[in-house]
């Protein structure tokens, strides 16, 4: 077991890893599946890093039973995937494509089969390129179809599915895919991020209450994009450029959520930009939840912006970084938990996502030497169990990922796997962190069990 980790996790921990349906599933001609913005996108020539797409990924639509076998070996208690959205209903709104929704069944039975709990997220990026063309995220239309397609889901999983997660990282969808255009649906408009951001929020209250209807019983939560903004001195500059990424990662998200309001200092900054807000609304997003999920992989390190920007991230000299120039902050995790029970106090924390990408290669031997995320989880994992140590109400962590898959518009570039897949052939291959997970996994419980005799 790791020596960075002093502290145990509580027995009844749940220990996981995650994953996205549009990066692994492929099969999008299948079984009556809809065009998704992720389709779309990665048809748009220099939108995607080689012109990688989704269509065959992991090829985990046909082979998720090997795949529940390997999380099976890792000793998982639970498996985070989402629903494609095209799959239960090709045209956004309207018709269910009942064998769309059989996928999931089947998949959701072979989890519970093999002991293994389903953390379903319902929405993980893929919305039907149909609800894109009639106005998409920026359109408030699109809460009553997202609302729709929550009710499909739930009315036929609900009896299986113990833990949904509605949305995952608003924020990205917001500025990544609505405000700078990196990710599908590709606009570039600030407008477009805020109004989408809102609707994502609003969707997931109705949702809240769709589920505790179709879904008694089950937990209900959100995971969000989160991270501990550093000033980078402690100048009064520094500490409002570090405010004001803090406003826009996480108080955005985190204020209505948890306090029903937009945060005043962005709102302000804001005000020409930000969408009708109606009546209601904030009680809506409000909603009580019974866990945050947290993705968090690094923390920025921010200064003031002489060129008249509100901030500026400064690059970090004496860390290192993951394949994604991420750099490696782990105590940004535990300073995050920390903070969010202190100004939140969710009821449960999971981290949702936590991991790194580095460019791995199968030796002559076969085997895939993964030192550096081993590492990297292990730091992460030595801070969350401090924060569990200090009070903080964390129930779960999730790696992500459980396969090597596409990374969004870094294509197949960007490996993020316990699991090498060799894509030409999609033979899976375990890394050397899949088995050092699965022994740390092993000696978690056999702590806890020493503990309780
Ligand atoms: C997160 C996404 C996830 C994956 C990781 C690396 O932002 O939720 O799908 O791409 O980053």
């Amino acid at each position: 077991m790791s020596s960075q980790l002093t502290q145990p996790f509580p027995a009844d921990f749940v220990w996981g890893a995650a994953t996205a349906a549009y990066q692994i599933e492929g099969a999008v001609n299948e079984d009556g599946r809809g065009e998704s913005v992720w389709d779309r996108f990665c048809a748009t020539p220099g939108k995607v890093r080689a012109g990688d797409s989704g269509a065959v990924a992991c090829d985990f639509y046909h082979r998720y039973r090997e795949d529940v076998a390997l999380m099976r070996e890792l000793g998982l208690d639970a498996f985070r995937f989402s629903i494609a959205w095209p799959r239960v209903l090709p045209d956004g709104r309207g018709r269910v494509n009942a064998a769309g929704l059989d996928f999931y069944d089947r998949l959701v039975d072979e989890l519970l089969g093999s002991g293994i709990a389903p953390y379903v997220t319902l929405f993980h990026w893929d919305t039907p390129q149909a609800i894109e063309d009639a106005g998409g995220w920026p359109s408030r239309a699109t809460v009553d179809a997202f609302c729709e397609y929550v009710e499909a889901v739930s009315q036929r999983l609900g009896d299986r599915v113990g833990r949904w997660i509605t949305h995952n990282e608003p924020w990205v969808v917001s500025w990544v895919g609505h405000g700078w255009g990196h990710h599908a649906p590709g606009r570039e408009s600030e407008a477009d991020a805020l109004a989408t951001a809102h609707h994502l929020l609003l969707s997931h209250g109705r949702a809240v209450e769709i589920l505790r209807r179709n879904s008694p019983g089950s937990q209900v939560g959100i995971t969000l994009n989160l991270d501990t903004p550093y000033p980078a001195s402690d100048s009064p500059e520094d500490a409002a450029a570090a405010r004001w990424v803090d406003g826009m990662h996480n108080r955005w998200f985190l204020d209505p959520l948890f306090r029903g309001e937009y945060p005043e200092d962005m709102a302000e900054a804001w005000a020409a930009l930000v969408p009708e807000v109606r009546d209601g609304d904030l009680a809506t997003i409000s909603r009580a939840i019974d866990f945050l999920g947290v993705n968090n992989y690094t923390s920025p390190l921010v200064a003031a912006d002489t060129n008249g920007g509100r901030s500026r991230i400064v690059r970090r000299n004496d860390v290192d970084r993951t394949d994604m120039g991420w750099e490696v902050v782990p105590e940004g995790l535990h300073d995050l938990l920390l903070r969010l029970h202190r100004d939140y106090r969710p009821g449960a924390l999971y981290v949702t996502e936590n991991g790194a990408a580095y460019p791995d290669v199968r030796g002559h031997d076969g085997h895939v030497r993964d030192a550096e995320r081993q590492s990297y989880l292990e730091a992460y994992l030595a801070g969350a169990a401090r924060a569990v140590a200090q009070g903080v109400p964390l129930r779960g962590y999730f790696a992500w990922s459980l396969l090597d898959n596409f990374e969004w518009a870094w294509g197949y570039w960007k490996r993020f796997g316990l699991v090498y897949v060799d894509y030409p052939t999609l033979e899976r291959v375990p890394k050397g962190s899949f088995y050092w997970y699965r022994d740390f996994i092993a000696a978690q419980r056999a702590r806890a069990a020493e503990e309780a005799a």
